[in-house]
């Protein structure tokens, strides 16, 4: 039997954490950090992914500012509310809510935000400092899932990593992040044509493919450790279904430990949110 990676637990440590350091925070500094949320349109979803955001903040001290927007928001309205959030000093964390609406530029919306108040670590000024090993914000994702990865195995040196997936989002910055902690990486994609063959190499294998149960017993070394970042709704006998990119069933039986989803990577993205506002929120408030 597998270790159960169990991230709501080890999410309620890092929120606690948080609590208790946003409330040393607030009273420094006289203000909670803030958390800005912005959702435009009204994609099932992403109103999911908001709404738990804005409740672990205020569960967590910080004090979050929703900010919702119709689904026809002009590229100008967008950018001028960020332009808002990154003048305003309660503001420490800006949270732009993708995927946006077709119309709208991404890329652009993520290079109008702060730096300093990007607590999803996409601006090319984070992702470039974190591959440079200078001070940044980091993606919420893959530092849940290094803290996962630490708490179960200890130190990461010299261990095989095989990251299945290149995503901007995940695959990128999980690659850095385990190359920062001395391990080997390799980053498997749909273009590698022994991908299975690889990662069944691999100490430690993070699926973040977005492909339903993909990643069969055959993809697992016996002994491996294997976090499955994948959230993907599938209908079986019936009845509406959450599964990971990892066949679990298939996949548990011959793992040292394994993420189950939900319950393992998800709620560990939201708690770095919060984490990440706290550093935020102390980076700024020194600075000024
Ligand atoms: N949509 C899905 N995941 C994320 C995330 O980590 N951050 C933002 N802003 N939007 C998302």
């Amino acid at each position: 039997m597998a270790i159960r990676i169990d991230g709501k637990a080890v999410s309620a440590q890092v929120l606690d954490n948080v609590a208790t350091d946003a409330a040393l925070f607030e009273q420094q500094f006289g203000l909670k950090p803030g958390l800005a949320v912005v959702l435009v349109g009204s994609d099932p979803a992403s109103q999911v992914y908001v709404r738990n955001k804005i409740a672990r903040a205020t569960e967590s001290g910080l004090n979050s500012i929703e900010h919702r927007l119709p689904a026809d928001t002009t590229q100008d309205t967008l950018n001028q509310l960020v332009a808002e959030l990154n003048a305003d000093p309660s503001v420490h964390g800006i949270l732009v809510q993708l995927p946006l609406p077709e119309h709208l530029d991404e890329d652009q919306i993520i290079r109008a935000i702060d730096p300093a108040k990007d607590v999803d670590g996409f601006h090319p000024v984070n992702v470039g400092a974190l591959h440079i090993g200078e001070e940044s914000l980091e993606p919420c994702t893959p530092q849940g899932c290094m803290i996962m990865l630490e708490q179960t195995l200890g130190n990461l040196s010299g261990k095989h990593a095989v990251v299945v997936g290149r995503s901007n989002i995940v695959g990128k910055p999980m690659a850095a992040m385990l190359l920062r902690a001395s391990c080997t990486v390799t980053i498997v994609h749909s273009r590698t044509p022994n991908a299975a063959e690889l990662a069944s190499q691999a100490d430690i294998v993070v699926a973040a493919v977005g492909r339903p149960e993909m990643i069969g017993a055959d993809w697992v070394k016996p002994g491996a450790t294997v976090i499955d970042v994948g959230i993907n709704v599938i209908e079986r006998n019936g009845q509406r279904k959450l599964v990971g990119d990892v066949d679990y069933a298939a996949v548990e039986p011959l793992a040292y430990a394994i993420t189950p989803v939900p319950g393992g990577v998800g709620p560990m993205t939201i708690a770095c949110l919060m984490k990440n506002t706290l550093t935020a929120a102390r980076r700024l408030q020194s600075a000024s």
